[in-house]
């Protein structure tokens, strides 16, 4: 892997605190930190034949991978947890024992408490939901092992607030696009993780966020661009001051 930004260089990635290096949080986070990554192919489409894995690469599963440990939690909504078929974070976090717990978003609380999320996992998942959400639902996925935390609103700021309740500050949400349009709209958005694989996809795929008409668009600053086969691994921060 070569970096093209902000320093050319070669990155000898086999030694993966190189790309951890790369992808460090922010230090001394006393608030959640909302990093967003993305893979899509170079015409903008998020998924073929309506998922992700089409359009990865090794170098893009290098960097999921390293994103994963880095965070203290994964974020994710519903609707790409149950296209992705979800399971539990495999390693341990950099610095702890115990992989990071997905947490899944999903007013209707509608997770099969059968599905991989719940029974292959090494921490339980948390299930970021709503008290409207249909009480069988809500106690069969607590039975199956899920912190189950029924909130008033599902908003960003409700979200980001319990997540930040239990210390988990670097948050690392893989979308999907919803959930990322509903980020983007509160300005929620700190760090997004683009990669950009060389494919035209065509086809009716949305784009990395949906979100209500009207939104205002956020500057971000270029913080750096990683390449290797073709593939661009870009790192956009909030710009400064905003
Ligand atoms: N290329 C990539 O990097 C990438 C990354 C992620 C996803 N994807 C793709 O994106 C597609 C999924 O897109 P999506 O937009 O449906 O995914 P999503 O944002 O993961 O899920 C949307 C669902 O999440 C729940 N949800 C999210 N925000 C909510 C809120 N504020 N309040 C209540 N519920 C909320 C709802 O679930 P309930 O219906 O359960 O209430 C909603 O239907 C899949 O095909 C997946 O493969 C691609």
């Amino acid at each position: 892997m070569d970096r093209l930004l902000p320093v050319p260089a070669a990155l000898d990635d086999a030694a993966a605190d190189a790309l951890a290096a790369q992808y460090a949080y922010p230090a001394g986070l006393t608030a959640p930190y909302v990093r967003v990554n993305f893979v899509s192919s170079v015409d903008g489409a998020v998924t073929v034949d309506g998922r992700s894995g089409g359009l990865g690469s090794a170098a893009d599963r290098r960097v999921f991978g390293v994103l994963r440990e880095l965070c203290d939690v994964v974020l994710v909504g519903a609707g790409t947890a149950r296209a992705e078929d979800y399971r539990g974070a495999r390693k341990p976090g950099r610095g702890r024992d115990t992989p990071p717990p997905i947490a899944v978003v999903t007013g209707s609380a509608g997770v099969n408490p059968k599905s991989r999320l719940l029974t292959d996992t090494a921490v339980p998942p948390i299930v970021l939901t709503l008290r409207t959400a249909p009480a069988t639902r809500l106690e069969a996925l607590a039975d199956a092992g899920a912190e189950v935390v029924p909130l008033d609103r599902l908003t960003p700021d409700a979200l980001l607030a319990e997540l930040g309740r239990r210390g988990l500050y670097r948050v690392l949400c893989e979308g999907g696009p919803t959930l990322h349009g509903q980020l983007h709209a509160a300005d929620a958005v700190d760090e997004l993780c683009l990669t950009l694989s060389p494919l035209l996809a065509g086809g009716d795929s949305g784009r990395i966020a949906h979100g209500p008409a009207g939104a205002t668009p956020r500057p971000m600053t270029l913080v750096h661009a990683l390449h290797e086969d073709g593939t661009l691994l870009l790192r956009y921060a909030r710009a400064a001051g905003r």
